[in-house]
């Protein structure tokens, strides 16, 4: 056995430690893909490899918690159909001097039918206690089966950013693609205040050359941007990643994209505005792929608040299909999740009076999925919607809603429960004659996927796990409600 091989045995045994003393938690998500126990945080690694989907993540098998020296290590699930999910050993753990701090973010890619993940290594080079300062490199790590990894022993083979271009300490997240023949890989960078993304090419994914600076900020988009993720869709170039130090006062790194153009000769990127990618809380550090059916698939990480306390923190997001028409993304639940839905209710044609609260027969629940269709045309309220994971005297839920006068979406956690609160607004940019409102409940978890995938507003709730009802209401007139759909959902 290599050092590895032993540091990953530790690892895995600590693990099932932990899983064999997880007591039931109501909160813990039922159908989202999340470590077995203790701590996850990016996905990592995400790959169509040998007809299955491949999810790896950032992981500390030892504590529920990120920052332990030496505990960040590569966590590993594989599906035939991103819904139900294996857990498979833990794929890479800190064993040598380059990265025994950490085994941090980064991707995969398929060559000559092996598969290549690309990771930081971490060292902290100061005594803990004081504050950190880290020395970071590019590590490949190379498996012929899809679940054993070996380290290359070229690691690290990319030492530091150039001098004067970027700083060691901050030098992180490889991703990898491969476009009109040649192997890129950008890396999340900073200089100063100013987060950047390199650019690096190679012939044969162990040799890297530096390129050029592939994006950076002047000033106002964030100190470091980590976890680029490149692609082309539909004729279109769009690089997501997650700056910090812009998003909200309570959650300043966010997550978002440019969509353009890369000029494959002088390889500039050309491109538009930032965009998030979500506009409700926790989400961060998407990375996305292409499966074998073309789709191009993104999954980010839901953070939880600091403050919950509990045998297992974090999980996956829903796996959110990207499409790309004209310069619009899109982002849609995959159509795999149908596959969860049990027994349906649905409530058509209902006129919400003006404050007056509604229930629907059967439209309540603490794992569904919900698809609301509001008539904008036929609705004179100058605000409408509904509460979720109400209880019965109303004094716990959380609250969508829209206001007709402002076009604006409000998500509000301040009555969600245990650890969180706050409210987050979201700016439509086009009007329509119709809200849809498509919504995942899964038990502490929420996503909404509003009007087909022009926005998604995400986060954590943690009411009693009993409240399961659903209150629409209008103020200020009346509103007409299309459509109510309502499925239980169950792995
Ligand atoms: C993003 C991030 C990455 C880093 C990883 C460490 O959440 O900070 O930049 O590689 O987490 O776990």
């Amino acid at each position: 056995m290599n050092t590895h091989q032993k540091k990953l045995e530790e690892a895995n045994q600590a693990l099932r430690q932990a899983v064999a003393q997880l007591h039931f938690d109501p909160h813990k998500p039922a159908f989202h893909a999340h470590a077995p126990a203790n701590w996850m945080n990016d996905p990592n690694g995400l790959v169509y490899y040998n007809d299955e989907y491949h999810l790896f993540y950032q992981h500390n098998p030892f504590v529920p918690k990120q920052w332990e020296r030496g505990t960040i290590h590569w966590g590993h699930m594989k599906s035939k159909d991103l819904v139900h999910w294996e857990h498979l050993p833990i794929a890479l753990a800190p064993s040598e001097d380059y990265d025994r701090d950490g085994c941090f973010s980064g991707g995969a890619v398929i060559h000559d039918g092996k598969l290549y993940l690309f990771y930081t290594s971490n060292i902290f080079t100061v005594p803990p206690g004081l504050p950190d300062d880290l020395l970071q490199q590019q590590c490949v790590a190379v498996s012929v089966d899809g679940v054993h990894f070996d380290k290359s022993e070229l690691n690290p083979v990319i030492k530091h950013p150039p001098a004067g271009i970027g700083q060691d300490n901050h030098f992180r997240d490889p991703n990898v693609f491969f476009h009109e023949g040649t192997w890129y890989m950008l890396v999340g960078n900073r200089l100063g205040d100013n987060g950047k993304i390199l650019l690096y090419r190679s012939r044969d994914l162990l040799q890297w050359e530096y390129v050029k600076v592939f994006g950076e900020s002047s000033g106002d988009m964030g100190y470091m941007w980590e976890c680029p993720d490149f692609f082309s869709m539909n004729g279109k170039d769009m690089l997501a990643f997650s700056p910090q130090g812009i998003g909200w006062p309570d959650q300043p790194n966010i997550s978002g994209y440019y969509l353009g153009r890369l000029n494959n000769e002088t390889l500039d990127f050309s491109h538009g505005e930032f965009h998030k990618l979500d506009h409700g809380f926790d989400f961060y550090a998407p990375q996305s792929f292409t499966d074998g059916k073309g789709r191009r698939i993104l999954f980010g990480w839901m953070r939880m608040p600091r403050n919950a306390d509990k045998q297992w923190a974090g999980s996956m997001t829903l796996p959110r299909e990207l499409r790309v028409t004209g310069d619009r993304l899109t982002i849609h639940p995959v159509e795999e999740l149908t596959l969860l839905r049990q027994q349906q209710a649905t409530v058509s044609d209902v006129r919400l009076r003006q404050d007056v609260k509604t229930t629907l027969p059967s439209i309540k629940g603490i794992c569904i999925e919900l698809l609301c269709k509001f008539d904008l045309t036929n609705t004179d309220a100058a605000e409408f919607g509904l509460e979720i994971r109400s209880s019965l005297n109303g004094d716990q839920k959380t609250v969508i809603t829209y206001s007709k006068e402002h076009n604006t979406i409000t998500l509000d956690r301040n009555q969600s429960g245990d650890y969180v609160s706050g409210t987050r607004v979201l700016e439509m940019q086009r009007l329509s004659d119709e809200l849809e409102l498509h919504i995942f409940l899964d038990t502490s978890m929420m996503e909404m996927f509003i009007n087909k995938g022009e926005y998604v507003m995400s986060g954590w709730l943690f009411p009693d796990p009993g409240n399961e009802n659903i209150v629409f209401f209008s103020h200020g007139g009346n509103t007409t409600v299309k459509s109510v759909d309502c499925w239980g959902l169950k792995l």
